[in-house]
């Protein structure tokens, strides 16, 4: 069996994900999500799998993007994994809805906790907290590899109903929004003008300009730029200054960069 992971992150959690499941499953390619949608995306293995942060209780637009782009094609076995820092919401259920309505089936989704990357409400927690919630997500991941080895059909995980019906609101008030929340970002004098920032943003949204960063209201609130500056430069309003930034600790900057270049260094690979 041939599996195909596609990843979207920020932080790396869902890289790391991805890299945990396609060691478990074995024979497993990893790549970051298409950019270019304007091309069908054809899928050659007998698996797929999409890999994913949870935003604001939804989808991100690059993975709506993504399954908008997929050749319709029933015949492959199509799982998610929503990563997550503890609050899924219904983002499985809106992408099961966005498959049907493309003529595709998700048979499983699953909901992975990982540590939180939303820095403007506060940092990633304690360390030993961090750990807890990355060792079960591991594991978690490797139990429920069998259900993907096995193709088994399962419904996908949700929160509580309120949870779903609130949070699913406040996405859809603030979907739109997104791009230009990039306005909140702002730099400090430790930038050191070492253009990390506008190599990692996956979506071209930061032009230096003398040598400082600037948004260019497209943004996709992936966080990478401000959690990645080696310098700790950037910041989103008043409170991020005393806020401790995060990464995933085994994804390293070359992989994110790679990842939002969409190319083949590190981020793309095969995994036996
Ligand atoms: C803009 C934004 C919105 C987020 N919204 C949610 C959310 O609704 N529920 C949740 O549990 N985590 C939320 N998070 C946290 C991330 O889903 C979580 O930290 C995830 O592991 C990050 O994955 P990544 O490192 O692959 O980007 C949000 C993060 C960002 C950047
Ligand atoms: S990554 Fe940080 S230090 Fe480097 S240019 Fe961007 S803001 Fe400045
Ligand atoms: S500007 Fe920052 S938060 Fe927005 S998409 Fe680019 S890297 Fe992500």
């Amino acid at each position: 069996m041939k599996t195909h992971l596609f990843f979207y992150t920020g932080t790396g959690n869902s890289l790391w994900a991805a890299r945990v499941m396609a060691d478990e499953l074995g024979n497993a390619e990893i790549s970051p999500v298409p950019r270019d949608t304007v091309n069908p995306v054809r899928i050659e293995a007998d698996v797929a799998g999409i890999v994913f942060p949870v935003h604001i209780w939804g989808l991100p637009q690059p993975v709506i993007n993504f399954v908008k782009a997929l050749a319709v094609d029933a015949s492959r076995y199509y799982f998610a994994l929503a990563v997550n820092a503890g609050q899924v919401a219904a983002t499985l259920l809106q992408l099961d809805r966005l498959m049907i309505s493309r003529g595709l089936y998700l048979s499983s989704g699953f909901d992975i906790v990982m540590p939180s990357n939303y820095i403007p409400w506060g940092g990633p927690g304690p360390g030993d907290k961090r750990m807890k919630r990355i060792n079960e997500a591991r594991e978690k991941i490797k139990r429920i590899s069998s259900i993907i080895a096995g193709r088994q059909k399962d419904p996908v995980e949700k929160g509580p109903i309120w949870q779903n019906i609130l949070f699913s609101w406040f996405y859809s008030l603030s979907f739109s929004h997104v791009p230009t929340l990039d306005k909140n970002f702002w730099v400090d004098d430790k930038c050191s003008s070492c253009n990390i920032c506008s190599k990692i943003c996956p979506c071209g949204n930061i032009d230096m300009r003398a040598g400082k960063p600037a948004w260019l209201h497209k943004c996709e609130q992936c966080l990478a730029c401000i959690q990645w500056c080696p310098e700790e430069a950037i910041q989103y309003g008043k409170k991020t200054p005393r806020y401790e930034r995060y990464h995933h600790p085994e994804v390293n900057l070359m992989d994110i960069i790679a990842a939002s270049r969409g190319n083949a260094d590190g981020a793309n690979h095969k995994r036996a």
